[in-house]
């Protein structure tokens, strides 16, 4: 691998001098959806699938992008001084954004440089190509220029990059799932303060399924943004009486016993989700820890319903595939992950009900859908890595 893509940044950009290649991963979540902008509690983990960046340093401000994903926009170029946000750039605009947010924060990049990207995590589906983008970038940067950063800076950072450069207010989780990532563990975070724990993923007798809906995301970034404004105007509602800093802090006994303050009824549902979701998250991790993972995939079903009808991310390409994965025996637990509207879904499955699930959904979602799901059997690895 190393050697090909090597070989492909030299037929691009003439040369291979000086060169390093870097790897940052995917992310799946497998259980806490959309309460990390809600001070809960979240379990993904990094996939071995990801970003490669072969990149090197220039002599001089100029920015050089290639992307082996988007062959057809070519070499897009641009320079390292006075970056903003432009349409024309493209994909360009998240390593750019990550250049940006690192002067933002006082860390000047001197020079600018040559970096060719390749993605082999499905584009648009849901599983943080774009934060693995972000953390592969700024792990390049750390390692060119020398910035005393941590992984979890490169979190911090490329999220800071994603809300402020690229205009989507997502939470944390994306990117401290992959800058903090560790093979065979999920990571139980507390957004509310980044504490955070690793918890091994020992399936015995089971692996983690991702289905593709290849549903583009399309609306996602505008609608994510509605649901975020939706659960901040119930908090503020919630606050009038309560004495709350999230959505988070709240059982389900309080929850209901407060409900009736937040006005809007869809803000009531949305509020209801985050807060029972965060409750599922610690259900969750406390199922797994005491090897009930029987539980554990009972709380990723009640997840989705919850995404389906009150928190309304889903949608009939998700729901198809999550709904289809119920019916199959073997099956621990389904799901949609990541923000919704398209993207994907992660499944528990039996070892001998893989080939099964995959027939089954797959033959549903094509009849039903009118296109193809795809179908990965993940593990989980590590963080950022220079190769
Ligand atoms: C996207 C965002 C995350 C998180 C999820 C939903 O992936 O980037 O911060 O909010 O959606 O859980």
């Amino acid at each position: 691998m190393k050697e090909k893509l090597i070989a492909k940044f030299a037929e691009v950009f003439g040369d291979d001098k000086d060169v390093q290649v870097f790897f940052a991963p995917g992310r799946v979540n497998l259980i806490g959806e959309h309460t990390d902008y809600n001070g809960g509690h979240v379990f993904p983990c990094a996939l071995t699938i990801g970003t490669y960046g072969v990149a090197r340093k220039r002599n001089d401000d100029v920015l050089r992008f290639y992307s082996m994903n988007f062959e057809e926009l070519g070499v897009i170029e641009s320079s390292i001084k006075g970056i903003k946000p432009e349409k024309e750039a493209d994909w360009t605009n998240y390593p750019k954004g990550v250049m940006w947010a690192f002067g933002e924060k006082g860390y000047e990049i001197p020079c600018g440089m040559d970096l060719m990207l390749f993605g082999n995590i499905p584009n648009g589906s849901g599983l943080s190509s774009s934060a693995s983008v972000e953390v592969l970038t700024g792990a390049i940067l750390r390692e060119f220029f020398g910035f005393q950063v941590s992984n979890q800076d490169l979190a911090l950072i490329g999220q800071f990059s994603e809300n402020k450069f690229n205009g989507v207010n997502c939470g944390i989780m994306d990117q401290f799932a992959i800058a903090m990532g560790k093979k065979d563990n999920a990571i139980f975070l507390d957004t509310a303060d980044l504490s955070f724990e690793y918890a091994p993923i020992v399936l015995e007798g089971a692996k983690i399924v991702i289905t593709c809906s290849n549903k583009k995301r399309g609306l996602g970034d505008s609608k994510y943004n509605e649901r975020r404004a939706e659960c901040e105007e119930a908090l503020a509602q919630l606050q009038t009486k309560l004495d709350i800093k999230a959505l988070g802090d709240l059982s389900e006994e309080e929850f209901e016993a407060n409900v009736g303050l937040i006005e809007r009824e869809v803000c009531q549902r949305r509020a209801r989700h985050a807060v029972y979701e965060n409750q599922r998250t610690l259900k969750a991790v406390a199922a797994l820890k005491a090897n009930d993972i029987t539980t554990f995939g009972k709380l990723m079903n009640d997840s989705h319903t919850s995404l389906r009808d009150d928190y309304e991310v889903t949608g009939i390409e998700l729901d198809t595939l999550v709904e289809e994965a119920w019916k199959v025996p073997g099956v621990i637990g389904s799901r949609m992950t990541g923000a919704g509207f398209g993207g994907c879904t992660v499944s528990l499955v039996k070892d001998e009900a893989i080939d099964a699930f995959k027939e089954q959904v797959g033959k549903t979602y094509l009849e039903k859908i009118g296109y193809a799901a795809d179908f990965y059997v993940v593990e989980i690895g590590d963080g950022p890595v220079l190769l």
